[in-house]
C-alpha cells in the first residue's frame, strides 16, 4: 500500500554549488594556481558559466521547486590582493542574491569552500593561527555587505576533508603529503576560525543562523563480529568526526551535515584511522545492493540514518547541507534521493531534529581534482554544446518532494 512521509512545516528543500566549481575563472586562488601546475586532471577555465549564467540557473532552481539555495561566495574575487577590496565582485554577489531572493528562494551562504586567494596562502593560510584575521576581515566585509539578506551561513566547508586532502592525500593544494602534524595544526586553527567567524557574525546580527558543513562518513566495522574492526572504527569516527564537532558544538545554530559514502574499517597494525587519506585499513567501498557511482564509491543510502542518529546528542538542528552521486547517465539518482530521504525521514521520526535536505548539486561541475568527468548536477551540463543545461529526469522527482514536501513510497 503506498505511503505519505510528510516533512515537518518549513522543510528546506534545494541544491548546493561552490564558487570555483561552477563559476569560472577565478583566477586568483590557490586552486586555479595548482590547476596551471598540472595537479589536477584538466583546468577550470570558464567552469560551467555560472558567474554569467547564473539568473538561468536560478531559473532551474525555481522550476524545481527548490526554497533554499547554497552557494559560496569566493573570497578570492572580493580581495583579489590583500587589502584590497573590489566592489565590482561584490556588486555581482548582491545581485546573485538578489536574484536568489525575487525568486522566493532562501539564501545560504558559504563563506570557505577549499578556495583562498592566492596571497592568503603565500602567508601560510590556516597553518598559522594568526592568520585567521584575515579571515575575519573578510567575513566582517561580507557581513556589512551581504548580511542583511543571508538566511543562513555556513563559516567553512568540510575542514576534514579540506585538511586531509591538502596535508595529508595532497589531492587538494597545498598538495602537502603525509604532514600528520600540520594536518592537526590546520583542524584545530579551523575550528578556532570557526569561533571566532561566529562571534563575528553574531555581532553584526544577533539573530543570523550561524553553522558549518561536516563531511560525516558513516563509518563502521568491516566485520561487525570483529572486536578489533569496531575498535579501529570507534577511534576513525572520533578523530575524523567527533573530535572536530566537539571543538566547535557550542557555537552553531545550526549543523551542516554533508553525507556521500559508508566507509569500512578493517583492522590492521598500522592502520591509518586518523587521516584517511591514505586508506590503509579502510574499505571504502564494497559490494552492496547497489552499484558503484560514476567515481566508484559505493552507494548506501542507508547510511545517513545512522548518521543522523549519531549526531542526535547535538543540541543544535541539523541541516542537510550536501548529499548527492556522481551519476552522469542518471541511472540512480532518484532511487538514491528517494531511499535517502525514507532515511532521513526515518530519523526524523526517530526524534532527530533535520531542517532542511540540500542536494548536491544543482548542476553538473567541475570534481576538484577529478574535473569536469563525474555529474553530481540535478541538471545536466552539456560540454560540447555550449554548455547547455538540460534536467534530468531525477530532478524532476526531487521537484515533485520539494512542492508537496512529501514523498510517496509504495
Ligand atoms: C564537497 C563538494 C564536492 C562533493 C562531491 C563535497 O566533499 O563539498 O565540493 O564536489 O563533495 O565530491
Amino acid at each position: 500500500m503506498a505511503k505519505t512521509l510528510e516533512f515537518p512545516r518549513g522543510f528546506l528543500w534545494g541544491a548546493a554549488t561552490s564558487a570555483h566549481q561552477v563559476e569560472g575563472n577565478n583566477k586568483n586562488n590557490n586552486w586555479w594556481e595548482f590547476e596551471q601546475e598540472g595537479k589536477t586532471k584538466e583546468l577550470s577555465g570558464i567552469a560551467v558559466d555560472h558567474y554569467n549564467r547564473y539568473e538561468e540557473d536560478f531559473d532551474l532552481a525555481k522550476k524545481l521547486n527548490h526554497n533554499v539555495h547554497r552557494f559560496s561566495v569566493e573570497w578570492s574575487r572580493i580581495e583579489p590582493s590583500e587589502g584590497n577590496f573590489d566592489p565590482g565582485a561584490i556588486e555581482h554577489y548582491k545581485s546573485v542574491i538578489q536574484a536568489l531572493k525575487k525568486r522566493g528562494m532562501k539564501v545560504m551562504a558559504t563563506l570557505f569552500h577549499f578556495t583562498l586567494p592566492i596571497w592568503f596562502t603565500r602567508k601560510g593560510s590556516f597553518e598559522k593561527r594568526e592568520n585567521a584575521e584575515y579571515f575575519l576581515r573578510f567575513v566582517d566585509y561580507i557581513a556589512q555587505e551581504l548580511g542583511e539578506e543571508i538566511d543562513f551561513w555556513i563559516t567553512m566547508n568540510e575542514p576534514n576533508i579540506y585538511a586531509g586532502n591538502g596535508y595529508y592525500s595532497g589531492y587538494f593544494p597545498p598538495g602537502k603529503i603525509k604532514k600528520a602534524v600540520t594536518y592537526l595544526k590546520v583542524l584545530d586553527n579551523l575550528a578556532y576560525v570557526h569561533r571566532e567567524t561566529y562571534f563575528q557574525i553574531h555581532r553584526h546580527f544577533k539573530d543570523a543562523q550561524v553553522g558549518y558543513s561536516h563531511n560525516y562518513s558513516y563509518i563502521s566495522a568491516l566485520n561487525e563480529n570483529s572486536v578489533l574492526d569496531k575498535f579501529a572504527s570507534l577511534l576513525a569516527n572520533y578523530f575524523l568526526n567527533k573530535k572536530f564537532i566537539n571543538k566547535v558544538k557550542d557555537y552553531l545554530d545550526f549543523f551542516g551535515l554533508q553525507y556521500y559514502v559508508h566507509t569500512r574499517i578493517n583492522f590492521k597494525i598500522g592502520g591509518n584511522y586518523l587521516f584517511f587519506a591514505d586508506e590503509y585499513g579502510v574499505e571504502k567501498h564494497v559490494d552492496t545492493k547497489y552499484p558503484r557511482n560514476d567515481i566508484g564509491w559505493d552507494i548506501y543510502p542507508e547510511g545517513i540514518y545512522h548518521v543522523l542518529k549519531d549526531l542526535s546528542k547535538l543540541d543544535a538542528p541539523i541541516i542537510i547541507t550536501e548529499n548527492g552521486i556522481a551519476d552522469r547517465e542518471d541511472k540512480f539518482r532518484k532511487e538514491f534521493i528517494q531511499e535517502t530521504l525514507i532515511n532521513v525521514y526515518k530519523a526524523i521520526q526517530d526524534g532527530v531534529n533535520v531542517r532542511g535536505y540540500i542536494h548536491w548539486s544543482l548542476m553538473d561541475n567541475v570534481e576538484w581534482h577529478l574535473g569536469r568527468g563525474p555529474g553530481f548536477g540535478l541538471v545536466k551540463i552539456d560540454y560540447d554544446k555550449n554548455l547547455k543545461r538540460i534536467i534530468r529526469p531525477s530532478s524532476k522527482f526531487f521537484a515533485k518532494i520539494c512542492r508537496s514536501n512529501e514523498l510517496e513510497v509504495e
